[in-house]
Order: C-alpha cells, then sequence, then structure tokens
C-alpha cells in the first residue's frame, strides 16, 4: 500500500482520532454481529500501547441527518468494552462543546466513542465545516473504516485537510492490500466467481476482472439475464430486462478477446419459493417455462469444482442461489468449501460482499479463507478498480 500507517508514525502520548466502521447490525439485546468491531481491535489495541488515548467516530445505518434513537451507537461502545475488557466512554454528541471537552479529558489508554456520525447530515455531505469540528477532537487522523472508504464524507474525506498527516489502521492495510494484489498481480491461475441477484451492481466488475482473471464463474439469479441474452427458456426466474443486451455484449466481447466465462450448466429449480411442491434439477437448455430458478445444479457444482481446483487466487462475491434456504443452499456452500479446500492446499483466497459473508459465516469455514473482507460497496469498487476515496485522501508514503 502507497500510503502511510500507524507504524510509519510516532503515536506515543497523543489524542488519536479514528474513523471506524462500526455499521453493525443491532438486535434488542445488543449488537447481532459483531464482525467489524473485532476487526478493527487490533489496531485499538495498537494505539492504546502506544499510550495514547483514543476517539473513535463511525456512522450507523442510515438516519438521514435525523437523531434516530435506535441507530445511536451506545450499544456498540458497550459491546466494545466488553471485547477490550476495559471501559469506554461515550459522546451523546459527535461534534461541539461537550464532545470536545470529553476528548481532551482523555488519559493515556483511554477510549471515547462517539455518537453516530449520521444523525448530522454534514456528515455525508463531506461538509468542510463539520469536518474541522470533528478535526478538533485529535491531535492525529487515523483511518481503519474501509467499508466506508468508498464514501466521500466529512468523516472521511473532508477531515484528512485538517490533518498534517491522516494514517491507515492495520485493518484499511490488509484489506487494500489483499484487494489490490488480487486485482494489480494475483498469483495465476486467478478465477472469480460473481453471483447474486443482478447485474447491475456488478457489471463494473464483471468489466474490469474479465481480462485480468483466467476465468469469470458466474451464478446466483443474475446468470438467469444472461441465459436470457443467450436465448435460453428461464422460466420465471429473476431476469433484469433491461440488461439483457449488456448480458450479450459482455458474452460477445469476452469470446472475441478469449476471455472465459463460465456459466451454469444446470439449475435448482422450484415452483413456489415459499412452498415448493416441486424441485427438480435441469439442464439450462431444458429449463420448464413455469419453474424458477433458485440454485446452481449438481453438474455446475461439479463444473466449479474443476475450474477452482487449478486456481492460486479465487474472489468470490455472491451466492450461487437463494442460500438463506436450506434447500436451496447446496451451490453457494459448495463453492464455499472449494475455496476452504483451496485455502489449505495454499492458494489465496478472498471473499467479499455482505451475502456471500453470511454463507461462509453461516458454512462455518470462515476460519478456512486466507481473508473476508469487512466491505460490501467498497470492496466491490476495489473489484471494478475504482479508487477509494477515504483511501486517496491519506497520506502518501
Ligand atoms: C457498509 O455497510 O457497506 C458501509 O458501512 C457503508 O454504509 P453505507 O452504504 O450506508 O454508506
Amino acid at each position: 500500500m502507497d500510503k502511510l500507517t500507524i507504524q510509519d508514525i510516532d503515536l506515543s502520548g497523543k489524542r488519536v482520532l479514528m474513523r471506524v466502521d462500526f455499521n453493525v447490525p443491532l438486535s434488542i439485546g445488543g449488537v447481532a454481529d459483531d464482525t467489524r468491531i473485532r476487526k478493527a481491535l487490533p489496531t485499538i489495541r495498537y494505539i492504546l500501547e502506544q499510550k495514547s488515548s483514543l476517539v473513535l467516530m463511525s456512522h450507523l445505518g442510515r438516519p438521514k441527518g435525523k437523531l434516530v434513537p435506535e441507530m445511536s451507537l451506545k450499544p456498540v461502545a458497550e459491546h466494545l468494552a466488553e471485547l477490550l475488557d476495559r471501559e469506554v466512554l461515550f459522546s451523546e454528541d459527535c461534534i461541539g462543546d461537550a464532545a470536545e471537552k470529553q476528548a481532551s479529558e482523555l488519559k493515556p489508554g483511554e477510549i471515547l466513542l462517539l455518537e453516530n456520525l449520521r444523525f448530522y447530515k454534514e456528515e455525508t455531505d463531506n461538509d468542510p465545516g463539520f469536518s474541522q469540528k470533528l478535526a478538533r477532537l485529535g491531535e492525529i487522523y487515523v483511518n481503519d473504516a474501509f467499508g466506508t472508504a468508498h464514501r466521500a464524507h466529512a468523516s472521511t474525506a473532508g477531515i484528512t485537510k485538517y490533518f498534517n498527516t491522516c494514517v491507515a489502521g492495520f485493518l484499511m492495510e490488509k484489506e487494500i492490500n489483499y484487494l489490490a494484489k488480487a486485482v494489480e498481480s494475483p498469483e495465476k491461475p486467478f478465477l472469480a466467481i460473481l453471483g447474486g441477484a443482478k447485474i447491475s451492481g456488478k457489471i463494473d466488475v464483471i468489466q474490469n476482472l474479465l481480462p485480468k482473471v483466467d476465468a469469470l464463474l458466474i451464478g446466483g439469479g443474475m446468470a438467469f439475464t444472461f441465459f436470457k441474452a443467450k436465448g435460453l427458456e428461464i422460466g420465471k426466474s429473476l431476469l433484469e430486462p433491461e440488461k439483457t443486451r449488456l448480458a450479450a455484449q459482455t458474452l460477445a466481447d469476452a469470446e472475441e478477446k478469449h476471455n472465459e466465462i463460465v456459466l451454469p450448466v444446470d439449475v435448482v429449480c422450484v415452483d413456489d419459493i415459499e412452498n415448493p411442491t416441486k424441485q427438480i434439477n435441469v439442464d439450462v437448455e431444458n429449463m420448464p417455462p413455469n419453474l424458477i430458478g433458485v440454485d446452481i445444479g449438481l453438474k455446475t457444482i461439479a463444473l466449479f469444482a474443476e475450474k477452482l481446483e487449478q486456481a492460486k487466487t479465487i474472489v468470490w462475491n455472491g451466492p450461487m442461489g437463494i442460500f438463506e434456504k436450506p434447500d436451496y443452499a447446496k451451490g453457494t456452500f459448495a463453492v464455499a468449501e472449494s475455496l476452504a479446500d483451496r485455502t489449505e492446499k495454499g492458494a489465496i483466497t478472498i471473499v467479499g460482499g455482505g451475502d456471500s459473508v453470511a454463507a461462509i459465516n453461516q458454512s462455518g469455514l470462515n476460519e478456512k479463507i486466507t481473508h473476508i473482507s469487512t466491505g460490501g460497496g467498497a470492496s466491490l469498487e476495489m473489484l471494478s478498480g475504482y479508487q477509494l476515496p477515504g483511501l486517496v485522501a491519506l497520506t502518501d508514503k
């Protein structure tokens, strides 16, 4: 990574202001999934070890500039305190006199978490005045919020103008190193597997990765728009009619440039997603007009496994079917197993995107993946070859 990190500067005794992505799901009892909080712990611990004090800031949800009590970060402060086994102070407001007083009174080793930044619309507006107010809360700025690095917001982009040096935390560094290496200089063979419901969210990824990968495997709901583009019957499966032409063009371009796209050869179909009375595995050429495709089929599972068997680098984004329902989860979990197997044999495996990360976690194979990204949109943008404003704004090495 060509940006400075916390290890490049002297933090000792300083008050560090760090942007984290604690945009985590909450439940009545508190934090429902603390993955993102846990992933920020190495940076938090490192900063505290330098006898620094720490002001943490994050958004949670999309309150759109309103104070929405259900989107308070208070439960996150409590959860973080449990994880660190030390007190985490909380500021009811992320800017203003009270927050500034609390921040200035922090002693070495103390932590203060600010209330949700997005209770102010100035945050998403990247408002300079708001950035400046936030900047008053710390002497050194660290960004460890990879999940929000694709947003040019006051706390990720604008704020960097008010510090001489802005550095990345360990999580940011790790995410960038894995994702950038996969996209720019992967160990070959390099395969990508894309799934999920829609082509629209992934077309930039497809176009950026196609010339770089040895093969691009496509499953999930978006495969049906490709089948439609090939003139196949897709029954009542998910279709983006306005993307059919784009899908046809993508297939034609890939063929012309000898970029390999591997589509499913068979699918699992049902007559009704919620209450199926019929579930069959059919070749894609034989799909009945009244059925709905819900997963890749058995031949495709074998085909994808065979393709992945050769790979030294694999990037996976998006499930192969409606994996939330156990009957339609076989394809997605088979991909998860292939990745775990390849990791054990020395390949670099990277999983990004909320649904595929949820699937990996559900499969219990998460420990067997080289890198699971904490970024949904951010990892997609990196795979699309875009620059991340939150990263660009940090100080060059
Ligand atoms: C995410 O969950 O992808 C990040 O926290 C960014 O959230 P946003 O999409 O609401 O900006």
